[in-house]
């Protein structure tokens, strides 16, 4: 006789019996107001899991992961997976994967498509010269710390708003304005990196400490910002030359293909790593 595979939600028991991938945190996703778990069952055990999250600033879509036991694959209890979350949702469903990966493969099958894009993003030191020479110099560029209190918050959420307006709008909620805020609160000021034009903030390459590799978020402050492309080359120009003296061993960017002033910098930049696709499956017909 064959088995079928069995669907049904995730309960707070199951955590413990899952022995692939990474289910630590998913009893505590279970409990987020819109979030839904589903497990694939066989003969008793959980052969796979699905989850998905409404995020609190981007909520246009509906964020989700899925997880099939290695010994369980190739049998359509991935798709499966994700079809049942599909009929339940009722905005399309979005995820990361490596440009070339399984995953990417994977979700392209079930209709997914692009809707953004990160190009490679990592800058080693090997190549901060280069790159510090491709930018030209950081004249009239002063650190974030150098502005008034409370200034480099609310340039953080300009700049977050109008980049992400066009695909992935920020949500009109205070939750999403407070995550923002908070976020901002990690942002190292002094090599955080403010290009004037005319005596005012123009562009910002913004920069969040890490140890291994800080983070840079870079682009101009609007849409239609006067010299945005020379402005935002001499904040990152900055951000770089202070990395090199610095001693830091590599810049982790980020950004999308899509940003259109950092997008074509990225390109002329040395940069490394995999191209990142933020794919989604639409919403059943
Ligand atoms: C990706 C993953 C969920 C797929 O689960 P699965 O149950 O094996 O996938 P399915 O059998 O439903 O595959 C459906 C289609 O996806 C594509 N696909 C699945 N696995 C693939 C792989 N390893 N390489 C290339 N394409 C693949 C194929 O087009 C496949 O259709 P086909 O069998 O007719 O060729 C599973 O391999 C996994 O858990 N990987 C690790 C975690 C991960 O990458 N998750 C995705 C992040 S959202």
């Amino acid at each position: 006789m064959t088995e079928h595979v069995g669907f049904r939600d995730f309960q707070p028991s199951d955590a413990t019996r899952i022995e692939f991938g990474e289910p630590g945190g998913l009893v505590e996703l279970a409990r987020l107001p819109g979030a839904i778990v589903m497990v694939a069952t066989w003969r008793g055990e959980i052969v796979g899991y699905v989850s998905t999250w409404l995020a609190t600033v981007h909520r246009t879509r509906r964020f989700i992961d899925v997880e099939v036991a290695p010994g369980s694959r190739g049998r359509r209890i991935g798709t499966r997976l994700v079809e049942r979350i599909r009929q339940r949702s009722d905005r399309p469903l979005a995820t990361k994967a490596v440009e070339g990966s399984d995953a990417a493969a994977f979700i392209r099958s079930l209709g997914g498509g692009l809707y953004a894009s990160c190009p490679p993003l990592e800058l080693p030191r090997r190549q901060f010269g280069k790159a510090i020479e491709t930018l030209g110099g950081h004249r009239e560029v002063i650190p974030a710390s150098a502005l008034s209190p409370g200034e480099p918050e609310h340039l953080w959420l300009q700049f977050y708003r109008w980049v992400h307006q066009d695909w992935s709008p920020v949500d009109d909620s205070g939750e999403a304005r407070e995550a923002l805020i908070q976020e901002a609160a990690e942002l190292d000021l002094d090599r955080s990196s403010v290009a004037l034009v005319d005596g005012q903030p123009a562009a910002v390459a913004f920069v969040f400490d890490d140890d291994l590799a800080p983070t840079v978020c870079a682009e101009t402050l609007t849409r239609d910002a006067p010299d945005g492309d020379e402005a935002l080359a001499r904040a990152v120009c900055r951000v770089v030359a202070d990395a090199r003296e610095n001693g830091v061993r590599k810049l982790a960017f980020d950004g999308h293909e899509q940003d259109p002033h950092f997008g074509p910098l990225a390109a002329r930049l040395p940069m490394e790593g995999s191209r990142l696709l933020l794919l989604e499956i639409p919403l059943p017909a």
